[in-house]
């Protein structure tokens, strides 16, 4: 992983995952580990954050690391300057960039204008961090990932296409319900179907989401308009109307179920108050594991100290 971007979950092998994941649980178990001193990790942020940054900022200063913000108006990313001339001056400076773009394309004209990893904070396309620290919070949870089954109810957005390929590399079962045209992208259904054949991951995509949820270990949702999408948040919440994780819907799912959502939520939209403020919830432990994981995720990428393994 040393020197490497991470700009979709395909950037990992299922042992690159697997180390991730034991490596964050040693970090989260053992306290602090010092071993990022010097760094520095540039944050170039096109769009709002609250959980992404504060998450990266913590993790790099528990390491020892610093961090530079840098807000969608200081940069004027493709506007005052182009986008390879910021990777190519960031790179001078800093030893990392996770950036939040609205194309998944601003990713990787970064990532080939510079030689030090990119890392992908959120773009339009997938939400890689925010996959693998719940891949954390689901092993945590339930002592195992491969012959789990999560359901995704809502929109196949960035966050469901990072879901959908870690799942699907370790061997999680993955159902999704989305509306008909707002299912993932077929490319990485592709993907991920590729991946389920090597991992045993069963995957399936319904319009129905009882189906999807139906005896589920795990229930995921996502807001129903993402960042970006403003202008189509009456028409969605019309078309997603049926695709509310409510109390009647996690009664399909596995008694012991729980719920995961990456936040921010709207209650009474893709989820209800009661159900993402309930006792299957887990959003919470999902926001603080995003710390934990990207600390792994960090000393990988920036060569920190031989760290224990756990083995799971
Ligand atoms: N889940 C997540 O990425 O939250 P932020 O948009 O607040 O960073
Ligand atoms: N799908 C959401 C995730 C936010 C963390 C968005 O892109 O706005």
């Amino acid at each position: 992983m040393e020197g490497k971007d991470l700009l979709s979950v395909s950037d990992l092998s299922h042992e690159d995952i697997q180390l991730l994941i034991s490596n964050a649980i040693d970090m989260k178990t053992a306290g602090w580990v010092s071993s990022l001193s010097g760094k520095v990790l540039a944050l170039l942020f096109e769009k709002p954050s609250l959980r992404t940054r504060m998450s990266f900022e913590v993790a790099m200063r528990q390491l020892d690391g610093h961090t530079v913000y840098l807000s969608p108006d200081e940069v004027g990313l493709g506007q005052r300057e182009s986008v390879p001339d910021v990777a190519r001056v960031l790179g001078r400076y800093a030893d990392a960039i996770a950036a939040r773009t609205f194309s998944q394309e601003t990713l990787e004209v970064l990532a080939s204008n510079t030689d030090v990893p990119v890392i992908n904070a959120l773009s339009d396309l997938e939400h890689p961090c925010q996959a693998l620290a719940d891949l954390l919070t689901i092993y945590e949870k339930k002592e195992e990932l491969a012959g789990l089954t999560l359901a995704y109810v809502g929109d196949g957005n960035n966050v469901a296409h990072s879901l959908l390929l870690a799942a699907a590399r370790t061997g999680v079962n993955f159902r999704i319900a989305s509306p008909g045209g707002y299912e993932v992208q077929e490319r990485i259904w592709q993907l991920a179907q590729n991946y389920a054949a090597g991992s045993g991951a069963e995957i399936l995509s319904t319009g129905e989401p009882r189906q999807a949820v139906s005896g589920a270990d795990v229930v995921y949702t996502d807001v129903w308009t993402s960042m970006g999408q403003e202008a189509e948040a009456d028409r969605r919440r019309q078309i997603f109307a049926g695709y509310q994780v409510n109390g009647e819907l996690m009664a399909c799912a596995r008694e012991d179920a729980i719920l995961m959502h990456p936040l921010p939520a709207h209650r009474g939209e893709e989820v209800t108050e009661d159900v993402l403020d309930g006792p299957q919830s887990v959003v919470f432990d999902q926001a603080e594991n995003r710390m934990h994981l990207q600390k792994a995720l960090l000393v990988g990428m920036l060569g920190g100290l031989e760290i224990p393994l756990t083995k799971y």
